[in-house]
């Protein structure tokens, strides 16, 4: 009888990915129970001999964590779209497969990037707050009381998003914001990649955009009436939102965070909150998440919202990406096609 294929999987992701996993003859699944990450521990002692691992963000794929795993490791996925826990320069290293989650959580983050756009216009931490307080019947109505920067334009005006990472959840955003009155999208794009002239052509007529442009970070800073931040993450994004970039940004201007809080330096926004260089935040990720207590400089800022990562947080999206989870990691094992495979 051949030894059945060990598959640690650091988090119960659900009944119908666990019910395809635990359907599979030839596996034989570890699976952490709890319903919080994973402790350490628990998943070095026990990867070792493991052809397979199924992670969140909270897990770090790290050079001694596929020490620890050792020659059989084939294939890790994780559920998310974001892979900056993990160390792919190893994998690649080491021959061993990544499956991730594009696609299916497109339209939940961007939903709830435009809900975090609108939130942080409109006060929305300080003036929920009052009623959770119970301030309401003291604090009461007044004219200008809680007033901030209108979304949408006026018939006569235009609205510009600036967009750092411009894949596909900020082109999911930008469709959304067309109702708003935004005419004008910049972007910034990876030095690196060729330009995108036809795809953003394409876009300007589809929304009847006045111009979809990729720009320097300063002019996107300047420019933008609000500021979305989709980018990836990891060592080549890490604080391109820092106080240079924020003192550029208009004093009525918004800046939403999305996807990873290393994009962005917490310290150097609480300062712009404070001294009032931008208007708010809306934030859905934070660098050093999730240890962000209530004495965190930017929890203390009223014109900051923030949310713990739920930015796929929906039971149709989470039970999707944990679905594409659970079968890319069995086609990693068994050298067939993933559903969705980074290719490094
Ligand atoms: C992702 O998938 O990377 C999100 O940040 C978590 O849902």
């Amino acid at each position: 009888m051949s030894t059945p294929n060990k598959v640690v999987v650091c988090r119960d992701i659900g009944a119908e990915a666990m019910g395809f996993l635990r359907a599979q003859p030839d596996l034989e699944l570890v699976v952490w129970a709890e319903d919080r990450a994973c402790d350490r521990a628990w998943l070095d002692a026990n990867i070792g001999g493991a052809v397979g691992v199924v992670v969140t963000f909270s897990d770090l794929v790290t050079p001694e964590l596929l020490d620890l795993a050792g020659p059989k490791l084939k294939a890790v996925s994780t559920m998310s779209v974001g892979y900056e826990h993990v160390n792919t320069h190893e994998l690649s290293t080491r021959g061993i497969r990544l499956g991730y989650t594009p696609d299916v959580l497109t339209d939940a983050v961007a939903d709830l990037t435009v809900m975090l756009a609108l939130m942080a216009g409109r006060n929305a931490a300080q003036s929920m707050q009052v009623v959770s307080n119970g301030e309401w019947p003291t604090v009461g109505w007044s004219p200008f009381g809680f007033c901030g920067p209108q979304l949408s334009a006026a018939p006569a005006r235009s609205r510009t998003a600036g967009f750092i990472g411009f894949g596909r959840i900020s082109q999911a955003v930008l469709a959304r914001l067309i109702p708003f009155g935004v005419t004008r999208c910049l972007y910034t794009a990876n030095p690196a990649s060729a330009p995108h002239h036809a795809r953003d052509d394409a876009l300007k007529a589809a929304h009847g955009l006045a111009e979809v442009r990729a720009v320097e970070l300063g002019v996107l800073a300047a420019e933008s009436d609000m500021v979305f931040v989709l980018a990836p993450g990891g060592p080549g994004t890490r604080h391109t939102v820092d106080a240079a970039f924020l003192r550029k940004m208009r004093r009525t201007a918004i800046l939403v965070n999305a996807s990873r809080g290393t994009v962005v330096d917490s310290e150097a926004l609480a300062t712009a909150l404070k001294e009032g260089w931008i208007w708010g935040a809306g934030l859905d990720v934070v660098e050093g998440e999730p240890n962000v207590g209530g004495d965190h400089p930017l929890v203390r800022e009223p014109r900051c919202v923030i949310l713990p990562h739920i930015g796929s947080a929906t039971l149709e999206t989470r039970n999707e990406m944990a679905m594409m989870a659970a079968t890319n990691v069995v086609a990693g094992i068994r050298g067939a096609e993933m559903t969705a495979e980074l290719k490094f």
